[in-house]
């Protein structure tokens, strides 16, 4: 069976800390839409539909993320899930994580599930700021977590878990993003993850955004850390855009340096280019490989659909999801120009190739119109 889907999902509606430019500042559950379904008092997922989405989707997975909006370690059954998860030997099993949750039995569990990462989210590598953006986190807690993983996995001689350093970039943290790659590199991180901080709803993050400071110093930030983090052996999992067009080498010789750096960094992979090409095949690359399942069991084509979901787990079942008229109305409207729902003011939409010169009348428009 080909593994071309990316799966991700969330296994609960909560979280244990309050960072200052998270929407779990504003609310203790995260609700998804509809609001008004659940699959647990709690809102966390029960095990047995977790096992029945696994042994649908996991099989044709290459990446699997059991996280995205909320903190999956505080799952009360996270070690079930794990064990449920490994079954399937899924190339990329991820989650994002703040990491204070974590427990040796947990460890233990992630090793033997071959989870391939763990995003630690951190967003400060001094006791001051760390504790300042991460409400209710502890320093602390935090390195004595990041040392139990590292035990546990030379305990089993064992490269994985690879460690991702997540760090959300704002007025807050700037100036310790240049000591992040040293600090990764110390606590046996093989990648960072840096983006930066974005509006979001029920907060006002606006005090931390770094709109309104000079782009090219910090394009100039972001220039120096990529490089120091690289010369470190660190990849570069994600991170934001640190050159201009005026800014690429013309010469041959600095172009080629510059393809280099972006190969061994990671900045450019096949992954990648795999994306742009079905992006331009298709209008955009997620719908049909992507599904995301709340913890409510609503299923949608990508992490940025806020319309209607597409089917409803474990009441639908996979097939009938991919197959249904739903999907095929929002790929078909990808396709041939005419956006539904989400879709249609979507910012990582693209114009096919192979769009029809008329347009499809037969699309109507999905759920709620954005
Ligand atoms: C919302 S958390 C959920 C998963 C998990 N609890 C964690 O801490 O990674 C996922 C990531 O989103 C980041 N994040 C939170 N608010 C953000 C914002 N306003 N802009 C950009 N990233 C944000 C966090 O720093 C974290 O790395």
């Amino acid at each position: 069976m080909r593994r071309n889907h990316s799966i991700v999902l969330d296994l609960t509606e909560q979280c244990n800390l309050k960072c200052i430019m998270c929407y779990f500042s504003g609310t203790d559950r995260l609700r998804f839409e509809p609001y008004d379904r659940s699959l647990s008092e709690r809102g966390t997922m029960p095990v047995e539909v977790f096992e029945k989405i696994a042994a649908e989707y996991f099989p044709r997975a290459h990446r699997v993320a059991l996280a995205c909006a909320a903190e999956p370690m505080i799952h009360p059954k996270f070690r079930d899930i794990l064990e449920i998860a490994g079954r399937y030997r899924v190339p990329d099993l991820w989650f994002p994580t703040n990491l204070l949750p974590l427990i040796e039995r947990t460890a233990e569990a992630i090793v033997a599930a071959g989870v391939t990462t763990i995003g630690a989210s951190i967003d400060g590598v001094t006791r001051e700021t760390y504790e300042k953006i991460r409400i209710g986190g502890k320093w602390d807690r935090l390195i004595a977590r990041l040392n139990l993983l590292n035990e546990v996995k030379a305990k089993h001689g064992s490269k994985h878990p690879k460690l991702r350093i997540i760090f959300t970039w704002m007025k807050s943290n700037r100036h310790e993003l240049r000591m992040l790659p040293a600090f990764a590199a110390e606590h046996g991180a093989s990648e960072l993850d840096v983006r930066f901080v974005t509006p979001t709803t029920g907060v006002d993050v606006s005090p931390e955004l770094l709109d309104d400071e000079d782009a090219d110093a910090l394009r100039a930030e972001l220039r120096a850390t990529a490089h120091d983090a690289v010369a470190r052996g660190l990849k570069l999992a994600s991170f934001p855009e640190f050159e201009t067009e005026a800014d690429r080498p013309r010469s041959l010789v600095g172009r080629a340096r510059r393809r280099l750096f972006n190969i061994r960094s990671g900045i450019e992979r096949w992954e990648h280019w795999q994306h742009l090409w079905r992006e331009r095949a298709n209008g955009c690359a997620y719908p049909g490989r992507t599904f995301v399942i709340r913890p409510n069991g609503a299923v949608a084509p990508c992490i940025f659909w806020q319309a209607e979901p597409i089917g409803f787990q474990p009441d639908d079942d996979a097939t009938t999801i991919a197959e249904g008229a739903p999907l095929t109305r929002i790929r078909e409207g990808l396709r041939t120009g005419s956006p539904v729902g989400t879709c249609a003011t979507c910012i990582h939409r693209r114009d096919a190739f192979y769009r029809p010169l008329r347009r499809s009348e037969s699309v109507e428009p999905l759920g709620t119109e954005t």
